[in-house]
C-alpha cells in the first residue's frame, strides 16, 4: 500500500479510548492499514513524510517501556514531532491537576496525544478538555486498545482470521487493562474467549463480557487455539489475592504440561512485561516455533503508526490529508 491510499481510509472516530463500542469494520481499517506498516518497518529505510509538521506528545503518568518507544518509533516513521513528557520532572509533581495539564498542552497546539494513567477513566476525562486527537495508551484496569489491536495483527498474520478461534487469556484478569480490550475485541470479530485464573482474580463483571470462566489450566486451555498469558499486577493489588508466587505458577503458570492440552499449533501470547517463573515458564516463553511474544511488539509498532496517522488526518480533528 502506498501512501496515496491514505485518502481512502477514514476511520470515523476522533479518538482511540477503548475498544468497546467499534464496529467490526473499523477494527479492520486498523488492523488492514497496519498490515500496510509491517513491511515498511522491516525496510532499512522505514520512514513516510505523513505526518510531517504534525505533534505528538506522548504523556505518560505511568512506567512503560514497550508502549511509550513504540509510540515514539511509530511517530518518528511516519515523519511527525514527537516529544516525550516525562511527568516524573513535570509541574504534575508539583500538584497540578490532570485537567490543568491537559488544558496547557493544549495550548501548544498538538495534533495527537498519547495518554497512559494509573486511574480508569482518566485519558476519556483528558480527551473532553482538549481540541486534539487522543490514544489511550492504558487507563488503570480499564482498556488498552492498542495492545489489543497489535495482538489481533499478530493472530490474524498467523492464522489468516479471528474468527472461530479459541482463545485463552490466562492470569491476572482483575487488574488487566490488556485482557479487556481483548476480549470487546476478540468478540466483536467472532473468537470465542476463556478467561482462566484463580477465583480471585476473576472480575465480578467477567460474566457479562460473553465469555467463559474457569479456574483450572487444564480444562480451560483444552483445544485452544491462543493462549494468551498476563502478568501479575502487583502494583495494583490491595491486600492478599494469592497464597504464595509458586503455588500460582504451579497451577496457573504455563509449562509445557499445561499447554499439551492446547491444540498442537496453538500461540502462546504475552503483552511483557513478563515475569518468568511466575506466569510462564521460561523455556515456554522462548520456544520459537509457538511463542508469538516478540512479534506482538514487532506488530506494536506497525499498529500505532496506523492509530497515530488515522487519527491525526482524520477531518474530523482538523487533520488534512
Ligand atoms: C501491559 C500494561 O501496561 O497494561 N503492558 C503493556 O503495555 N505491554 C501489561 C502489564 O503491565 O502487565
Amino acid at each position: 500500500m502506498d501512501q496515496g491510499d491514505t485518502d481512502n481510509v477514514h476511520f470515523p472516530h476522533r479518538h482511540l479510548l477503548g475498544i468497546e463500542g467499534l464496529l467490526p469494520e473499523e477494527i479492520s481499517i486498523l488492523l488492514d492499514r497496519s498490515e500496510s506498516y509491517v513491511d515498511q518497518n522491516r525496510r532499512a529505510d522505514k520512514t513516510t513524510p505523513l505526518l510531517h509538521g504534525r505533534t505528538i506528545i506522548n504523556l505518560f503518568f505511568e512506567d512503560s517501556t514497550r508502549t511509550r518507544t513504540s509510540f515514539e518509533l511509530a511517530g518518528k516513521r511516519l515523519g511527525g514531532d514527537m516529544i516525550n513528557m516525562s511527568v516524573a520532572t513535570s509541574s504534575v509533581k508539583k500538584g497540578e491537576t490532570l485537567t490543568d495539564t491537559a488544558m496547557t498542552l493544549n495550548a501548544m497546539h498538538p495534533d495527537v496525544l498519547v495518554v497512559r494513567h494509573p486511574d480508569s477513566g482518566a485519558v476519556k476525562l483528558l480527551s473532553e478538555k482538549v481540541n486534539c486527537a487522543v490514544i489511550n495508551g492504558g487507563d488503570g484496569s480499564h482498556e488498552h486498545p492498542t495492545q489489543a489491536l497489535l495482538d489481533a495483527l499478530t493472530i490474524r498474520r498467523r492464522r489468516g482470521t479471528l474468527s472461530g478461534l479459541l482463545v485463552a487469556i490466562c492470569g491476572d484478569i482483575t487488574h488487566s487493562r490488556v485482557a479487556r480490550s481483548n476480549i470487546y475485541l476478540l468478540n466483536t470479530m467472532g473468537a470465542r474467549v476463556r478467561l482462566i485464573a484463580p477465583k480471585t482474580l476473576i472480575p465480578p463483571e467477567a460474566e457479562r463480557l460473553g465469555v467463559e470462566v474457569f479456574h483450572d489450566m487444564e480444562t480451560g486451555i483444552k483445544d485452544c487455539d491462543i493462549v494468551m498469558m498476563l502478568r501479575l499486577q502487583r502494583e495494583r493489588m490491595s491486600g492478599n489475592f494469592l497464597p504464595s508466587i509458586r503455588e500460582y505458577f504451579h497451577f496457573f503458570g504455563l509449562d509445557y504440561e499445561k499447554l499439551a492440552n492446547a491444540k498442537d499449533d496453538a500461540l502462546i501470547m504475552h503483552p511483557g512485561p513478563m515475569n518468568r517463573g511466575v506466569e510462564i515458564d521460561t523455556d515456554v516463553a522462548d520456544d520459537v516455533g509457538r511463542s508469538v511474544i516478540r512479534e506482538q511488539v514487532e506488530m506494536g509498532v506497525a499498529v500505532r503508526m496506523a492509530v497515530l496517522e488515522l487519527l491525526a488526518l482524520n477531518p474530523d480533528n482538523g487533520g488534512n490529508a
